[in-house]
C-alpha cells in the first residue's frame, strides 16, 4: 500500500482488508444463537462506504502502522458505527425501512433484535480492539478509551440524544454545530486518533494538527449528509431520502440552506486540507478523504 497506488486502488485495498476481518472477528452465522450472529453479519458485511476504516488507514498509514493492528482498530470502529445505524433507524428513533439499499434490521428481523444486534456489536468492537497483542498495553488502553469516549454519552450516544430532543426546535448554528461534533464528528475523529495511535509516539504538535484535520472533516461529513438527505434520492442513498424534513429534524439545510451549507462543506474541507499542512506529502490520503468525504454523492 504505497503512497504512489491510486487513490481508488488504495481505497479497494483497505476495503478488502476491512471486509475481511470483520467476516473473520465477527461470530459465526452457525454459532448459536444464530439469529442474532446471522443479523449482525447482515448489518455489518457487504455494505457501507467504510469512511472511517478508509479514516483509520489513512492516519495509520502517516504513522507508521502496521496492518493488522489498523484491522483490529477499523473493524471495531466500523462495528460502532453500524451498530449506531441499526439503533438509529429503529422506530424510536428515525424510523426508516432501508438501510445500505437492503431493509432495516427490524423489518429484516424484528425490533428485539435489532436492539440487541446494537448491543452485541458495541461489546464485539471492544473484544476484537483488546485482542491486540502486539502494541504496548498502555497504548491499547488508549485507544479503547479513545473509543470508549467517541461512542459513549459524552460522544456518539449524546449527539443523538440532542438530535432526538431538538425535533420540531429552531437551534443556534452553534448547537447544532455542537449535536453534529457529538453525533456523527466524535465516531470520525476517533477513526483518525485510533489510526495514529496504533503507529509511532505522535508529538504534542501533531496531535493538534490531527484534531483540527478531523473536526474539520467531522462536521463537514454531517453537513453533506443533511444536503444529500434534503437532495440525493433513496435509490442512490440506500437509505431513504427526505427523512430529516419528514421528521422536523434540525439540519444544515433547514438553517443555513442548501448553498449555505454547501459552501460551508467546502469551507471545512481547506480547513482540513491547512490543518494537515504539517505532515506534507505523508497526508496525502487524509487529503483525498476529506475530498471524498465532502463531493461524495452518497
Ligand atoms: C451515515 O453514515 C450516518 C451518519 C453518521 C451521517 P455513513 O454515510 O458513513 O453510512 P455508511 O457506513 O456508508 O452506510
Ligand atoms: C445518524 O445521523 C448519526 C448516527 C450516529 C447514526 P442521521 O440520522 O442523519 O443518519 P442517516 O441519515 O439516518 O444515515
Ligand atoms: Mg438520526
Ligand atoms: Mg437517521
Ligand atoms: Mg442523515
Amino acid at each position: 500500500m504505497t503512497l504512489y497506488a491510486s487513490f481508488e486502488g488504495w481505497m479497494q485495498t483497505v476495503q478488502v482488508h476491512v471486509e475481511d476481518a470483520l467476516g473473520e472477528f465477527l461470530p459465526q452465522p452457525d454459532v448459536a444463537p444464530a439469529k442474532l450472529h446471522e443479523a449482525m453479519r447482515y448489518t455489518v458485511l457487504g455494505g457501507g462506504k467504510r469512511v472511517r476504516p478508509l479514516l483509520v488507514f489513512a492516519a495509520g498509514g502517516l504513522f507508521g502502522a502496521e496492518t493488522d493492528v489498523l484491522k483490529r482498530a477499523a473493524a471495531a470502529v466500523e462495528m460502532i458505527h453500524a451498530y449506531s445505524l441499526v439503533h438509529d433507524d429503529m422506530p424510536c428513533m428515525d424510523d426508516d425501512a432501508l438501510r445500505r439499499g437492503k431493509p432495516t434490521v427490524h423489518v429484516a428481523y424484528d425490533e428485539a433484535t435489532a436492539l440487541l444486534v446494537g448491543d452485541a456489536l458495541q461489546a464485539q468492537a471492544f473484544d476484537v480492539l483488546s485482542r491486540d497483542y502486539s502494541l504496548p498495553p498502555g497504548r491499547l488502553v488508549s485507544m479503547l478509551r479513545v473509543l470508549a469516549g467517541a461512542s459513549g454519552s459524552l460522544g456518539m450516544c449524546g449527539g443523538q440524544a440532542i438530535d432526538l430532543d431538538s425535533v420540531g426546535l429552531a437551534l443556534t448554528i452553534e448547537q447544532l454545530e455542537r449535536m453534529h461534533q457529538l453525533k456523527t464528528g466524535a465516531l470520525l475523529r476517533a477513526s483518525v486518533m485510533l489510526g495514529a495511535l496504533a503507529g509511532r509516539e505522535v508529538t504534542a504538535d501533531e496531535r493538534v494538527a490531527l484534531h483540527a484535520y478531523a473536526n474539520a472533516i467531522g462536521l463537514a461529513f454531517q453537513v453533506v449528509d443533511d444536503v444529500l438527505d434534503a437532495t440525493a434520492d433513496s435509490a442512490t442513498l440506500g437509505k431513504t431520502a427526505g427523512k430529516d424534513a419528514a421528521n422536523g429534524k434540525p439540519t444544515y439545510v433547514s438553517i443555513l440552506g442548501l448553498e449555505e451549507s454547501q459552501q460551508l462543506a467546502e469551507k471545512l474541507r481547506r480547513e482540513a486540507h491547512e490543518a494537515l499542512a504539517p505532515f506534507g506529502e505523508g497526508a496525502q490520503r487524509l487529503r483525498q478523504l476529506a475530498d471524498l468525504i465532502v463531493q461524495r454523492k452518497a
